[in-house]
């Protein structure tokens, strides 16, 4: 079928995206769904800043890509059965296919799912293949045609995707699509953060870096867990104040003095940090922002050239540790359910980080946005 698809052919374009236009809305071809895949209408799709970062080249991926990974939709066809879904179910899709028989899925930690990496870096569905066709130029040489790349098993930006059914996760019809989406990666990723990674207890003292969708989200995830002295840091004046209303009991601003300024407010530091960023030099504060025996959990994802040094000794003498956390170190078929129903009680307020709805064509100057610092999340809406 054809279906309209943001397609990014080259990462690297100059800002303002609103005139370098780096994705293009096009039209494509949607190959039917395989064993064990789905056809999905897509309902909302979230922009995040590791879709930003596919852009601006410090995540580099195989090109062209079919950008997006967080979306929710409606199930419309089941590839050749069996399959435990059906049309009409409403599903939330996991940016890390977890194929549930590997070592890690089977220990418990999907995020780190072996074929399911292997999937995402190539580019492919689980299956390993691509379901997306660029149409070409037009001129039936066949120049321009050929196999679009999925963005980590999802491709959000489209009408229409084929997904693995080992990236869905059926979920509550009543939720609202645009807020169904944002839990696939920012709430995921930031609450899990906080609940799986950082396992803060009770009382506790947390400082969240960042205060995008995913590090607004590991603050609400603080607050679920009963932290203490929560520390908002970020550049934007307006994430602060975001961040009181949403339970920070203090807001910092970024700069030279906020590790002091932490460690003051923390009598020597706080038992947490959580780096929400993608820099190596936050990540450095952050660590510096903890107290002896503190914890560091890093969930930003900085250029890979970036490199981080810490005094060594630190780790032993002080007991300090540092932690990486993927997907909210979550099961998303155990983990999703779960804050989608805590929302539903009202314990984790969503749709305070949804700031903009869009159209599948002003992505580009979403984009912008999310570049400035303007937006917190915002979702594209398809009909
Ligand atoms: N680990 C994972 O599984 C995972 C999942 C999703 C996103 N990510 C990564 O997490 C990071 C955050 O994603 P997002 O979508 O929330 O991004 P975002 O752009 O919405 O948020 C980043 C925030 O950091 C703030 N910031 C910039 N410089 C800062 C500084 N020096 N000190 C403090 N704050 C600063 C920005 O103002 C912004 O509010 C990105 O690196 C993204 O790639 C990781
Ligand atoms: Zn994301
Ligand atoms: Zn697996």
């Amino acid at each position: 079928m054809r279906v309209r698809t943001a397609v990014l052919r080259e990462m690297g374009a100059e800002r303002p995206y609103a005139d370098s236009k780096p994705l293009s809305v096009e039209e494509v071809e949607l190959d039917p769904p395989g064993p064990g895949e789905l056809l999905v209408k897509v309902r909302a799709a979230g922009l995040c800043h590791s879709d930003l970062s596919v852009i601006d080249g410090s995540r580099p991926r195989v090109m062209p890509m079919a950008l997006g990974h967080e979306a929710a939709g409606e199930v419309v066809e089941v590839g050749p059965r069996p399959s435990t879904f059906n049309p009409g179910d409403h599903v939330v899709l996991a940016f890390v296919p977890a194929c549930g028989d590997c070592e890690p899925c089977r220990a418990g930690r999907a995020a780190l799912c072996e074929p399911g990496a292997a999937a995402n870096h190539a580019g492919t569905l689980l299956s390993g293949e691509r379901r997306l066709r660029l149409l070409g130029d037009g001129d039936g040489d066949g120049n321009g045609d050929g196999e679009l790349n999925h963005h980590l098993g999802v491709s959000a930006f489209s009408d229409h995707i084929v997904v693995s059914e080992h990236s869905a996760v059926r979920v509550d019809p009543e939720l609202p699509f645009e807020l169904a989406a944002l839990f696939g990666c920012a709430v995921l990723t930031g609450v899990g953060a906080a609940v799986n990674a950082a396992r803060v207890e009770p009382g506790q003292s947390v400082v969240v870096f960042g205060l995008g969708g995913v590090g607004l989200s590991a603050l609400l995830g603080a607050v679920l867990q009963e932290a203490g002295t929560l520390i908002a840091v970020d550049v934007v004046a307006e994430k602060l104040e975001l961040a009181r209303e949403l339970g920070a009991t203090h807001a910092v601003p970024a700069g030279p003095e906020a590790v002091a300024e932490i460690r003051e407010i923390t009598e020597g530091g706080a038992d947490h940090a959580i780096e929400t960023v993608g820099s190596a030099k936050v990540l450095h504060d952050a660590y510096a922002a903890t107290r002896r025996g503190g914890a560091t959990t890093t969930v930003g994802l900085p250029d890979p050239s970036q490199m981080l040094e810490i005094p060594a000794v630190s780790l032993v003498a002080e007991e300090r540790t540092l932690r990486g956390s993927y997907l909210g170190s979550s099961v998303p078929a155990r983990d999703l359910p779960k804050f989608i129903e805590l929302h539903r009680e009202g314990r984790l307020p969503v749709e305070r980080l949804l700031t903009h709805r869009l159209s599948l064509d002003e992505i580009n100057e979403g984009f912008d946005r999310l570049a400035s610092g303007e937006a917190v999340r915002q979702a594209v809406i398809f009909d």
